[in-house]
């Protein structure tokens, strides 16, 4: 097949194009935000430079085209409760965007890649794909939007679109805004460690490979106008992660500071992936403690790829995010 593959100079994306890239024709659209970086691709991936929410170069990124994965987004949740203008823009004037191309153009196959924040938070039990979407910050409230744009190219159109619903990935190259990463680099470099409000929120962890064959799985077996969830093998607190990756760094609980809470903090989040294990035959492979070894050994081996962020962009995100209220 020729791919087109949004986003794919950020985290998630470029995994799956180092896991389909020798199989499959790839083409990557990539708007290269500050998250989106093209030494994440690997060498000789052919890279278009552009927005997804420009109908021109989607049109020229299409042609020929037999599937596109959607990758390409605003990533960050507390990003989005500062100005959430970017996160709409590109989740839903992009979505559509990409959709009406493909529509015309006559691509065979769609899928969007989204998250488990548009279920909302659970207090107990796992959200299922038939769960009410209930989005809470402007982050997920914009990714359901471009959720429920596929599902109305579906019935009105016909086209081949399916949806994967992620829950919190981890693993190589993820941008240090998010918790595992930037609290790894942060704990090597003997900075504070922020946690927000009372840290017992709960995450479903799941390892960026599991990801993309779950991803992987749905573009070439899954049905059109259905959701798939994939969810991680393994729920923990942020305390409990932290501690962790406290251990793993040989770092000092002294330097966990609590901070100010995250403007409707969604609690817990939990997915069941027992419709793509049963109907398409897909589980996870990593466990927490496996991968999250596997995480923290690659930003200690890999200097190169974090030292030029952390002195750029990130510098003067951090301080804003977080200048006030850390020591
Ligand atoms: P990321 O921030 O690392 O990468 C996003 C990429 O999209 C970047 O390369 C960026 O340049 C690009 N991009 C942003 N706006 C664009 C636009 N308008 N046009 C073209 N390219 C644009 O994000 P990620 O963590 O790799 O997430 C990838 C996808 O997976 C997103 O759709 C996200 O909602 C979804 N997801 C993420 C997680 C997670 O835990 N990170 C979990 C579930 C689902
Ligand atoms: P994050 O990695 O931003 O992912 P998401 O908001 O999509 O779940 O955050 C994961 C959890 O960690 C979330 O409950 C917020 C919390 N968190 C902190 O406690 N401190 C931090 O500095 C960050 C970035 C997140």
């Amino acid at each position: 097949m020729r791919l087109l593959v949004t986003g794919a100079a950020g985290f998630i994306g470029s995994t799956y194009v180092r896991l389909v890239g020798d199989e499959h024709d790839v083409v990557v659209l990539d708007k290269l935000t500050y998250a989106g970086r093209r030494e994440n691709l690997p060498e000789g991936t052919n890279l278009i430079e552009g927005a997804i929410e420009d109908p021109a170069v989607v049109r020229e990124a299409m042609q020929g085209v037999d599937a596109v994965v959607n990758f390409a987004a605003e990533s960050h949740v507390d990003r989005s409760i500062d100005d959430q203008e970017a996160f709409a823009r590109t989740h839903v004037v992009g979505t559509g965007t990409l959709l009406d191309a493909a529509r015309e153009l006559g691509v065979e196959r769609y899928l969007q890649v989204s998250t488990d924040e548009v279920y909302g938070s659970i207090e107990s039990g796992s959200f299922t794909e038939t769960s009410p979407i209930d989005p809470s910050s402007p982050y997920s409230a914009t990714k359901a939007a471009g959720d429920l744009l596929v599902s109305a190219h579906f019935h009105t159109y016909g086209i081949d679109a399916s949806i994967v619903r992620g829950s919190n990935n981890y693993g190589p190259r993820q941008y240090p805004e998010k918790l595992i990463p930037l609290i790894t680099l942060n704990a090597l470099h003997r900075d504070p460690l922020p946690v927000y409000g009372d840290g017992r929120q709960v995450r479903n962890w799941l390892f960026v490979e599991d990801f993309c064959t779950g991803i992987h799985t749905v573009l070439t077996k899954g049905k059109a106008g259905e959701a798939y969830n994939v969810g991680g093998p393994d729920e923990c607190e942020n305390i409990e992660v932290v501690k962790r990756v406290i251990e793993l760094t040989g770092g000092d609980e002294s330097l966990i500071e609590y901070v100010t809470d995250r403007p409707g903090h969604d609690r817990r989040y939990s997915l069941s992936s027992e419709k793509l294990k049963a109907e398409l035959g897909w589980e996870a492979q990593v466990h927490f403690a496996e991968g999250l070894e596997r995480t923290v050994q690659w930003y200690r081996d890999n200097e190169w790829w974090w030292a030029p962020i952390r002195s750029g962009e990130y510098r003067e995100y951090y301080e804003k995010q977080y200048g006030k209220s850390l020591r």
